[in-house]
């Protein structure tokens, strides 16, 4: 008789864990899923287990993860050494309550000198992992294509899009595909450990971007190659706040310096299908880049 691994899904009422569950019901997994979240009265998944998750309480944690073989841990939506403590707990009580694998969603490249500021929390959580001595599989998810639904509106408003971009090229990944990767990892019988980079199919700069966004809409756009220091400057003469503009002036910097151009076929590999373009991703989300 085979037992089936028993799937613990960490963040599962965020957008990314809501998915990961369902993309595993989907696929009629015959064994047993667990649902973790803050607030596990609120999950509602039919036939799946729901325990309190809280990283910020490791006992808890630790009692919510017993009896676990493959734990998805999904990165918080915090940032810097709170983030790190959460992520650290996390593995520490993984490893306490006897998991085998963990998996976990990093970015691309977050090795230290790497500009944006969530690079060391996925740094500092990768590190734990690899020390930890479980097995893992570390998925560095390239940006979500859902980024370009908030970046384009104003873009196509104003017919303008300053950028310190240049020609620098990013990969950006429908969450749903990385979706379908982190349900693919748990699911998978790969034995030993690795870390993929989760991308889209192509790695586009602005220009190329923008091209689709005005065949999608009629609408024409002029990228407007500008300074680091006054992309940050105008952000904030249209009411960013200056931390806002200097995170999103660093996702520039990023794109310009290749850190998200990297394509691979990793949701591939782990789900079977390949991911939206992003050519499909916006014209399946037209109606988001009119709002
Ligand atoms: N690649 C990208 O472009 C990109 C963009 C945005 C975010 N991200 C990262 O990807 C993650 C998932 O994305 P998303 O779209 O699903 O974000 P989201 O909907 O904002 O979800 C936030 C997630 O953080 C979890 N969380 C927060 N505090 C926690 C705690 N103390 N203990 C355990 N879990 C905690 C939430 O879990 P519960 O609410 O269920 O407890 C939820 O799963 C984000 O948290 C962020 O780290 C990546």
């Amino acid at each position: 008789m085979t037992t089936h691994p028993t799937l613990f899904v960490s963040g599962a009422g965020g957008k990314l864990g809501r998915k990961v569950v369902e993309l595993l019901l989907e696929r009629g997994y015959e064994g047993r899923i667990i649902a973790g979240s803050r607030q596990p009265e609120a999950l509602g998944f039919a036939g799946v287990e729901s325990r309190k998750a809280d990283f910020a309480d490791p006992a808890g944690l630790t009692a919510a993860l017993e009896g676990v073989d493959r734990f998805l841990l999904i990165s918080t939506d915090t940032l810097g050494e709170v983030r790190q403590k959460l992520h650290a707990n996390a593995v520490a009580a993984a490893q306490a309550a006897g998991v085998k694998h963990i998996a976990y969603t990093s970015m691309p490249y977050p090795e230290p000198g790497i500009i944006v500021p969530m690079a060391p929390d996925h740094y500092a959580t990768e590190q734990a992992i690899k020390a930890s001595g479980l097995e893992y599989t570390i998925l560095r998810m390239s940006w979500y294509a859902e980024n370009l639904l908030q970046a384009l509106p104003p873009v196509l408003g104003s017919g303008k899009w300053f950028t310190s971009a240049g020609e620098g090229r990013l990969s950006h990944v429908p969450r749903a595909d990385t979706a379908r990767a982190a349900a693919g990892a748990l699911l998978s019988d790969h034995v030993g450990s690795r870390v993929l980079t989760v991308t889209g199919t192509a790695a586009l700069t602005q220009r190329e971007i923008a091209a689709i966004a005005t065949e999608l809409t009629g609408k024409p756009i002029e990228v407007v190659d500008v300074t680091d220091e006054e992309l940050t400057a105008g952000l904030q003469q249209v009411g960013l706040p200056a931390g806002v503009a200097q995170l999103l002036t660093t996702f520039d910097v990023l794109h310009r310096e290749g850190g998200l151009s990297m394509v691979t076929n990793a949701v591939e590999v782990l789900w079977g299908s390949k991911p939206q373009s992003v050519r499909e991703f916006l014209a399946a989300n037209k109606a988001a880049l009119g709002a």
